[in-house]
């Protein structure tokens, strides 16, 4: 079976500086993957460019190709036009937005919102789309009654819900969740991964789950992609890359994870931020923050795998233990 989605070399500049550097992704149907990394490091950004959503400034290239389950003709998202990618969005994939719990039209019913998104893509009679707006609350865990109110009415929880009953509103086989949990308190986002799971069971969707929390992603996804500074570092089963982690930045922003269990305070973050854009450095681009960094590290380290389906892009992978960090060059020195 071919994948649902494939990705390769997607870049995106602004004003010729790479906000995303030669990303490549491959989604299964029914698969979840994660995409962490810290903020600014382009995870918006591709889930934009998958959308082909993008504000004008910022140029896209590379390849997107949908493959949704009854289509004959593989969908060539990095080709078409606006007219042809507005056939696409919401019915084939459909993205949850960052901060999109705020998002809701204030002035109009939450109904009225999905029985647009509705009548959008299908000619549907006002019996179907009723049906389908109720159908749709419940399977997100809301009863029907709650589609009358206006977005003021609902609590986070139940806006962030909407938000997801209208993602699905035309059965999409993909979505992607920008942050769906972020803005809500742990019990409720408990609630909302679980929702987001049941649904991967129930209807066979395809999730891409972003997030900067580690945590959420290994409890939701079959697979992880760490992102840092426009380009993937390190993917591979959620299991191998948590147990395993083969990339100097996973394996530090794991250390920074609270254990469960363990002392209740954050471990500690990672010395330094993320580079700019526009002053992007030379080889590996974790190499000013990288505590194994050495002389090699300034070429550029390709996407290896070091596993089965597990990869990293750092010259020292595969590391099967990870030395107590020294200065910079100390791996090369001995
Ligand atoms: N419209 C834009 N114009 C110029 N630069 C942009 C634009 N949108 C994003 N960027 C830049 O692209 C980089 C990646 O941003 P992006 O929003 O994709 O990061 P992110 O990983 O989603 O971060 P966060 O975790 O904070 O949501 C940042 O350096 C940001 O400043
Ligand atoms: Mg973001």
């Amino acid at each position: 079976m071919s994948a649902l989605l494939k990705v390769s070399d997607l870049r995106v500049e602004y004003r010729g500086q790479p906000i995303v550097d030669g990303v490549d992704l491959a989604l299964e149907r029914g698969e979840a993957m994660g995409l962490a990394g810290e903020s600014g490091c382009g995870k918006t950004t591709t889930a934009l460019a998958l959308m082909k959503l993008l504000p004008p400034a910022l140029k896209q290239s590379g390849a997107v190709t949908l493959r949704p389950p009854g289509v004959e003709e593989p969908i060539n998202v990095g080709r078409r036009t606006e007219a042809g990618m507005r056939r696409v969005r919401w019915r084939h994939v459909s993205l949850v937005f960052q901060g999109a719990m705020n998002s809701l039209d204030p002035v109009q019913r939450v109904d009225a919102q999905i029985a647009e998104a509705i009548r959008l893509h299908e000619s549907a009679g006002a019996k179907e789309v009723r049906a389908r707006i109720d159908e749709l609350l419940t399977t997100v865990g809301l009863t029907p009654a709650l589609g009358r109110r206006y977005a003021h009415q609902l609590s986070g929880g139940q806006r962030q819900r909407m938000m997801i009953a209208l993602a699905l509103a035309c059965r999409p086989s993909l979505v992607i969740a920008d942050e769906p949990t972020t803005a809500l308190d742990v019990t409720i986002q408990a609630q909302v991964l679980q929702l987001l799971e049941s649904l991967r069971e129930r209807l066979g969707l395809a999730l891409i789950l972003i997030s900067h929390d580690l945590g959420v992603l290994a409890e939701t996804c079959d697979r992880i992609a760490i992102m840092y500074a426009g380009r993937i570092v390190e993917t591979g089963p959620v299991s191998s890359v948590f147990e395993a982690p083969q990339h100097p930045y996973t394996k530090r922003l794991l250390d920074s994870l609270p254990v469960i269990g363990g002392p209740r305070a954050l471990g500690d973050p990672i010395p330094g931020g993320p580079p700019d854009p526009g002053e992007m450095p030379e080889g590996c681009r974790f190499r000013p923050r990288c505590p194994y960094a050495a002389d090699r590290c300034l070429s550029d380290p390709a996407l290896r795998e070091t596993s089965a389906g597990h990869a990293s892009a750092c010259h020292f992978a595969p590391w099967s233990e990870w030395p107590a960090a020294a200065g910079a060059g100390s791996l090369e020195a001995g």
